[in-house]
């Protein structure tokens, strides 16, 4: 047993991990678990004598020696910056095949740049833990920059990995790599996920709901692609694959809503930027006689604002009832045009929660705080209908899967402006109607009725859909709890 060269590899990883954190960090160098090597491996190599496997960032060779001991060490390739690590993994490789040649080992392990090195070489697999690196670190990890400029600047490094890898597998052969979850749905990512479905299908799905890394809190996936047949998965919906590893129902809005148009057919959808944001600054009040009510994310519940209910902070200070003194605003002539323009019947949206949070101003006469979103109907009758839509389970359930790996938990809801405008509007339209007039009788309820005509819209609209109970049951399960949390936080800042 070559454990000589195990311990070595265990050490230096514990060396990394105690002493040289920073240096680990920069270099995106976190070791992955065995379990999650040999599910890598039973997917991707192939039973084939002669076959051949890389890893392109290597590290201390857990795939190559564990690939090794399936195929043989002649079959294993590797790269990877770090000379130490590269040291080791020869060594290890050497203990468990004295009988190759060591510079056939130093031939097949270089010390090299993942992303560069390999040119002109193809393998039947390609597997690994390639380097998670945000833009501001990626310089000291080498690159690529025929790919990067292809990719875009803002590509994690561990995507644009993804990309060189299917350069490297001849047809039917299977890249496994190690992603974090935003590759799901990172914007950035939209050019890697476009090249799998142009060149492979996705045969496998790893996911985890908490981390696995030791000593990162990043979540992680492994996408099993295999190279040469397709069409692979849509690139925008890639988050449907994780969605049931964080509970969130898969709804088949695609087939039921088809042709049925957007909410941006309906409605304007916009979001206020700094500009507003400061220039409102100095016209907000607390409390202010005939003020307009200014209405923050933290004010907008389900069907509900909670404007002078609930305190909130705007520009770092708390106000009970944020107000803007609309005669000064409209004297100062910056935002007037702005103003005017917001004070219409619409509904505000808050960007990001469990649920998507929407309310309706019915008479136009509240003014929206960044990063609220504005949705205005153009025909007024459609004011209710489209709080509908927004509260809607199966849209709620569509939009948390689809930017899954986006927000910051997985599994809540983030939309921007434009997402609002791409959400699908119900086929149904009689339930739909049914489903606004409940809404409206939601928004105008009392606090004890609220919540039972919140879950009569949401199973009205569940049905609009042609959806299942257990769409309805998830999103019912988030708006107890969110509603539960601001009884809790009533009358406390939100953050
Ligand atoms: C997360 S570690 C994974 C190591 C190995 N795949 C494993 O799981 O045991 C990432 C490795 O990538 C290496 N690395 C960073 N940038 C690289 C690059 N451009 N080319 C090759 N290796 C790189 C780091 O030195 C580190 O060893």
């Amino acid at each position: 047993m070559a454990r000589g060269g195990e311990g070595v590899a265990d050490a230096y990883e514990q060396h990394l991990a105690d002493h040289e954190r920073d240096r680990r960090r920069a270099q995106g160098s976190f070791y992955t678990p065995p379990a999650l090597v040999d599910w890598i491996l039973d997917r991707a190599l192939p039973a084939t004598p002669g076959a051949t496997v890389l890893d392109p960032a290597c590290g201390t060779g857990h795939f190559l020696v564990a690939a090794a001991r399936r195929l043989g060490v002649r079959a294993v390739h590797g790269s990877d910056l770090d000379p130490e690590a590269v040291r080791i993994a020869r060594e290890r490789l050497q203990a468990l095949d004295p009988g190759v040649a060591a510079d056939e080992i130093e031939r097949q392990v270089v010390l090299a740049d993942g992303l560069t090195a390999w040119e002109g070489r193809t393998f039947d697999a390609v597997v690994g833990n390639p380097p998670f690196l945000g833009q501001l670190r990626r310089r000291s990890a080498g690159q690529n920059e025929e790919h990067r400029r292809a990719l875009g600047a803002y590509t994690d490094t561990s995507a644009v990995f993804l990309h060189r890898a299917l350069d490297l597998v001849a047809p039917g052969g299977v890249v496994a790599l190690v992603q974090p979850l935003s590759v799901l749905a990172a914007r950035d990512a939209g050019p890697v996920r476009r090249a799998v479905a142009e060149r492979g299908t996705l045969t496998d799905f790893w996911c985890s709901d908490r981390p696995v890394f030791e000593g990162t809190p990043v979540l992680t996936c492994v996408p099993v692609v295999r190279v040469g047949a397709g069409p692979g998965p849509d690139p925008d919906a890639w988050g449907r694959l994780a969605a049931p590893t964080f509970g969130i129902p898969v709804a088949p809005l695609a087939a039921g809503a088809a042709g049925a148009g957007t909410v941006g057919d309906l409605a304007d959808c916009t979001a206020d930027f700094r500009d507003q944001f400061y220039g409102l600054a100095p016209f907000v009040r607390d409390r202010l006689p005939g003020g307009t009510p200014l209405v923050t994310t933290g004010l907008i519940d389900p069907a509900e604002s909670r404007w002078g209910r609930t305190a909130t902070r705007f520009a770092r200070v708390r106000y009970d009832e944020p107000s803007v003194d609309l005669a000064a605003l409209r004297a100062d002539g910056a935002l007037a045009r702005w103003a005017d323009a917001r004070l219409v019947p619409k509904l505000l949206v808050a960007g990001q929660g469990r649920v998507i949070e929407a309310v309706a101003d019915e008479h136009g006469a509240w003014l929206p705080s960044v990063p609220v979103v504005s949705v205005v109907p153009r025909d007024r009758a459609d004011l209710w209908r489209l709080l509908a839509v927004l509260l809607a389970p199966p849209v709620v359930a569509h939009a948390a899967t689809r930017y899954l790996g986006a927000g910051l938990t997985p599994g809540s809801v983030k939309v921007s402006a434009r997402q609002v405008a791409a959400l699908p509007l119900p086929a149904d339209a009689g339930a739909w109607a049914e489903g606004a007039d409940l809404a409206r009788q939601a928004q105008h309820a009392g606090e004890d009725e609220r919540p039972g005509l919140l879950v009569a819209t949401g199973r009205v609209m569940t049905a609009a859909y042609g959806a299942g109970d257990d769409v309805l049951d998830w999103w019912a399960g988030r708006v107890r709890r969110r509603t539960d949390d601001s009884a809790a936080g009533a009358g406390s800042a939100p953050a």
